[in-house]
């Protein structure tokens, strides 16, 4: 994995990616916060030697480097799925070439179910611990070791400071911020009533199926990394209507304009 870094590395930096900052991770529906960034250069993944080859649902995929709130960003502009069909390791590759790149923060962003019947769909959720249910590890596979440990400390994935100044940008902002456990199923079926029942009882306030992967080989790293889920559906076994896609991603979007805020404000005190 070390060489085919390296020429991936290379490549970004001969195009400009000089010394980003801070890393992105947008999710499905939240791409809106490219139209706050003073962009210098966007590439399409398809264009990127080594990164995972995307699929035709996927062709939006971008990487983009420029300015937000004064600081240099590298942004990933739709992210690789479990359920797409690559292997963990294939998805957490931007963020080890994020860090290879020079990053030294990560924010990532998802959309995902409401299990906490106290949290209402169209709201933001910082998420402060997590589950991994996607029955595998991005670290599990031969040359872990030559990257970094191979038993990654788990107890603090989140970065306390960053999500202490999540919490005060909402508050200065009026915006009203869960803070819960996020759980990572793989999908993309969507699920059960007995499964949210489960995930209730298992202490996930929020589920999903992104983030896990990339917030454990961001802990490989040592790269401190905060993350916010836009909560776009209310799982409510007792209550629990049909999966509307349409609906999710008009939640989405409604909620959007508060995480652009949120990061742009965030990213301020970093
Ligand atoms: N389950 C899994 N992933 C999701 C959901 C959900 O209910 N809503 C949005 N992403």
């Amino acid at each position: 994995m070390k060489d085919r870094l390296e020429k991936t590395v290379n490549y970004l930096k001969n195009k400009g990616f000089e010394s980003p900052q801070v890393g992105i991770i947008l999710g499905t529906g939240l791409g809106k916060l490219v139209e706050h960034i003073d962009i210098e250069i966007e590439i399409s993944y398809n264009h990127i030697p080594h990164f995972p080859t995307a699929t035709v649902e996927f062709h939006q995929g971008k990487f983009i480097y420029g300015t937000l709130s004064g600081k240099k960003v590298v942004v990933m502009q739709g992210r690789f799925h479990f359920y797409e069909g690559y292997s963990l390791q294939d998805i957490t590759y931007p963020v080890r070439i994020m860090k290879e790149l020079g990053i030294e923060k990560l924010l990532v962003s998802n959309a995902a179910g409401a299990i906490n019947k106290t949290f209402k769909k169209g709201e933001l959720m910082l998420i402060d611990d997590h589950i991994n249910l996607q029955g595998g590890s991005p670290l599990a596979f031969k040359g872990v070791s030559k990257l970094g440990e191979r038993f990654v400390d788990m107890s603090a994935p989140y970065d306390k400071d960053m999500n202490t100044s999540f919490l005060k940008a909402a508050k200065t902002l009026g915006i009203t911020l869960y803070e819960g456990v996020y759980a990572s199923v793989v999908g993309p079926q969507l699920e059960t009533r007995a499964e949210y029942r489960y995930l209730g009882l298992i202490g996930a306030d929020a589920v999903g199926m992104s983030t896990v992967p990339e917030v454990i080989v961001a802990n490989h790293l040592k790269l401190p990394v905060s993350a916010i889920s836009v909560l776009t559906d209310e799982c409510d076994p007792d209550h629990l209507q049909p999966f509307n896609v349409e609906e999710i991603i008009a939640t989405a979007t409604r909620a959007e304009p508060r995480l652009v805020k949120l990061f742009g404000e965030l990213i301020k005190t970093l």
